[in-house]
């Protein structure tokens, strides 16, 4: 009892002096979660994708849950010919129109800049019902000397509505790039490698990925990760290395993007939006979305220290976030 309510005090003082809220709860299968992307659908259902298995669906009537595992959605892996391609890693779900969905993701190993990003199509979001379009002509590798690493996608319009990928992974940091997109096969592609634009790198410590940008109130925010995101139950990072979510903001969507203290994105500039703090350990892989009455929400996985620390223990967690400190955003 005594021990019990020690711990309870120390997780409830950290909670307190760390400022952030704790994730909403949730039920049913709630790991597995790792770069969670959800969307919801017409009729109210939420779908969680997220890396492995294939691209693992879950779905749920609230974003409490109760979450149950439906199935892959690209279950024969992708057609892309590179190492990883029965692996596929950080999915983006977005709704094309209102009868399609696509579905962007990564294929590539750990650590490597051998990588590419593909594409399916669903109506429904429903399993069974992806075909994968391959490749979208967006690669990367160490012979061809790209400043990048083609994983990690994320669909993002401008206000003149022409649609961007921003994408990116260590190397030369997060990027953004044009698609065109065609009525006939229904895919995006990138016409041309050399448009891509850097939106952020840190020279002192290259380890950012897993963008996404959010339109608000005039202000395209860029999300991304921060720090070691893997394998912490064989190594963990020196303390506040681990995975953190940043954000930095700009009027336009190529930039330049610049953190709450003006320091250029592209030169080491981010401001914490979520770290680790009391059981929650290294947050990140963040989407956000507008959950019930449009209120923003930031999702993201995290491990429980209290459980455990290895990948397969990444569990879904979930904030309501608001814009209203300075018109920069603040899990509540
Ligand atoms: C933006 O483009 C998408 C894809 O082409 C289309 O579905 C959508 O209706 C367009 N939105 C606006 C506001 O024009
Ligand atoms: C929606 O997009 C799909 C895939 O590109 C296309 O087949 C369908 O005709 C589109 N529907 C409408 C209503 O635009
Ligand atoms: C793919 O990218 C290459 C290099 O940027 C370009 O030459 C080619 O036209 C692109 N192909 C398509 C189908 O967009
Ligand atoms: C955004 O920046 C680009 C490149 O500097 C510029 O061409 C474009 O006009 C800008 N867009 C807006 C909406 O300010």
């Amino acid at each position: 009892m005594i021990t019990i309510s020690l711990i309870w005090g120390i997780s409830l003082l950290s909670t307190l002096t760390s400022g952030y809220a704790l994730p909403e709860p949730c039920s049913g299968v709630c790991v597995n979660t790792h770069d969670p992307s959800i969307i919801r659908h017409s009729d109210g259902t939420y779908f969680r994708f997220s890396t492995g298995g294939r691209i693992a669906i879950h779905a749920a009537p609230t974003l409490n849950g109760p979450w149950i595992y439906k199935g892959a959605a690209i279950p024969r892996g992708s057609s892309i010919n590179l190492p990883g391609n029965q692996d596929l890693w950080a999915p983006e779900i977005s709704r094309h129109n209102s009868t399609h969905y696509h579905l962007f993701y990564s294929v590539s190993t750990f650590g490597s800049q051998t990588s590419a990003i593909g594409l399916a199509i669903s109506p429904s979001l429903d399993i069974n019902t992806w075909t994968d379009l391959g490749s979208i002509n967006l690669s990367s590798s160490p012979s061809s000397k790209t400043p990048y690493n083609a994983i990690d996608p994320s669909l993002i319009y401008d206000q003149a509505n022409t649609s961007y990928l921003t994408f990116g992974s260590f190397w030369k940091g997060i990027y953004l790039i044009p698609l065109s997109y065609s009525t006939t096969t229904s895919k995006f592609t990138v016409t041309s490698s050399n448009q891509a634009i850097q939106l952020a790198f840190d020279p002192s410590d290259a380890a950012i990925e897993g963008p996404n940008i959010y339109f608000k109130n005039g202000f395209f925010y860029l999300f991304f990760s921060k720090g070691a995101c893997c394998g912490y139950d064989r190594s963990r990072p020196a303390k506040g290395k681990e995975y953190r979510i940043m954000v930095c903001r700009s009027t336009n969507l190529t930039g330049v993007y610049r953190d709450k203290n003006g320091r250029d994105c592209r030169n080491g500039g981010g401001t914490v939006v979520l770290e680790s703090h009391g059981w929650v350990y290294g947050p990140g892989g963040q989407g956000i979305i507008e959950g019930e009455g449009g209120r923003p929400v930031m999702y993201y996985h995290y491990v429980d220290s209290r459980v455990g620390f290895a990948d397969g223990q990444k569990r879904l967690g979930w904030n309501w976030v608001t814009f209203d400190v300075g018109g920069w955003p603040v899990v509540v």
